[in-house]
């Protein structure tokens, strides 16, 4: 088990990461709950399989402080966050309470949330229950709740007191949850941590099948370069743009299928693989690397295929994208396993050719793979 620090210009926090982290929350609970109450936030999905196991560690929390709410994504919104606070507000929760959210990204979203604007900001430890969570949403601070008009559209930066992630918890994700999240790996290894790439490419086979030591590694080599990025850039002014690799054409993607087709990850991972093809088209990357990339994208798993959409209908839904400034699209853009430039402008005509090439480009990683 590993403890990292995470720095930031507004905090400092410990990640406690590894098997049996779990065992150790009641004890970092405790270190940090002072007079407050403390509060349990969680699903009833994770409660169902790890209520009993949190409330054996965290003994000074009685069951009428545990707070379980629907954790669907369409349920990420401020009815969500309304009825939290007034249940907190009614139980006259105050400003010395401490929150602990136990879930997995959208648990996380909205009780960090709910921290960053109850009482104008309270305390709020991570216990990361999915790999999305463990490797990204539950370090950095970054909060938030979606609106009918577009996902993660109202939030704040706030950053916890600890994260607490234990990979045993992992056990009970399905599985392609976690080969979904694996995506996002990938794209550590890409964008800034060559050894994580290689490890990857050594491992992903036990990976897949959740060898714990081989689990610890990767999620600590993840968690160390988002400290990074954070540190450098808490507030996403430039830097941390770099961690939207793949994210351009994944939330087009993702917006195109309503959402229902891809998770998340796997529309990175066709994201990772388009942006692949127009870095290579820039002159960015070598041949050799962007066929590495589609390897171990290919090894995660079956992505669900692509459907048919029009190159006008990709360049509109791009351009919708949140993160692209007057219409503008700052490309993400590898320029070798372990590095990647931001900010990078692409013409129109190499993002459609990437376009009718990807089908062919998985397809060709996919034939190499199972040769
Ligand atoms: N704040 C950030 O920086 C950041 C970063 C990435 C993603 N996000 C957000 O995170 C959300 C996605 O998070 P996610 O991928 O963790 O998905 P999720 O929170 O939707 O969880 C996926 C499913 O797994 C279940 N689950 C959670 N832990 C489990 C466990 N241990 N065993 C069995 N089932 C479990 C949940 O109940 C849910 O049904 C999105 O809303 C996204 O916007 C935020
Ligand atoms: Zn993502």
């Amino acid at each position: 088990m590993k403890t990292i620090s995470v720095h930031t210009p507004s905090a400092s926090y410990p990640v406690v990461l590894g098997r049996g982290a779990l065992a150790r929350l009641g004890a970092t609970v405790e270190a940090l709950r002072r007079d407050g109450e403390v509060y349990l936030l969680s699903s009833r999905r994770v409660w169902r399989f790890w209520g009993r196991e949190l409330l054996r560690r965290l003994r000074h929390v009685t069951r009428n402080r545990v707070i379980l709410f629907d954790d669907r994504e369409t349920a990420k919104n401020l009815a969500t966050v309304e009825e939290i606070c007034r249940k907190l507000a009614k139980s006259r929760a105050d400003r010395q309470v401490l929150l602990i959210a136990a879930g997995g990204g959208v648990v996380g979203d909205v009780a960090g949330f709910i921290a960053a604007s109850y009482l104008r900001g309270v305390r709020i430890v991570h216990v990361p229950t999915t790999l999305v969570a463990q490797v990204d949403s539950a370090i950095g601070g970054k909060t938030g709740v979606d609106l009918p008009e577009g996902k993660n559209l109202v939030g704040a930066f706030h950053q916890p007191e600890a994260v607490v992630a234990d990979p045993v918890v992992l056990e009970t994700l399905s599985a392609r949850q976690f080969r979904s999240a694996l995506y996002e790996v990938i794209k550590y290894g890409v964008i800034g941590d060559a050894s994580l790439f290689r490890f990857l490419e050594r491992k992903m086979e036990r990976i897949v099948k959740m060898d714990y030591r081989a689990l610890e590694f990767m999620i600590e080599r993840c968690v160390r370069q988002k400290a990074r990025v954070v540190k450098l850039d808490e507030r996403e002014g430039g830097l941390r743009q770099v961690l939207n690799f793949g994210h351009t054409i994944g939330h087009a993607l993702e917006a195109l299928t309503g959402y229902s087709r891809f998770l998340h990850g796997e529309a990175v991972g066709w994201g990772m693989l388009g942006t692949t093809l127009i870095a290579v088209g820039l002159g960015r990357i070598d041949e050799g690397s962007a066929a590495r990339i589609a390897s171990l994208v290919v090894r995660c798993g079956e992505l669900p295929a692509l459907p048919s959409i029009s190159p006008a209908a990709l360049f509109s839904a791009i351009a919708g994208d949140k993160k692209a400034r007057n219409g503008r699209v700052g490309w993400v853009i590898p320029c070798r396993i372990g590095a990647a430039n931001i900010g990078v402008a692409v013409p129109d005509r190499l993002v459609e050719a990437a376009w009718r090439e990807l089908p062919h480009f998985y397809a060709h990683a996919h034939r190499e793979v199972t040769a």
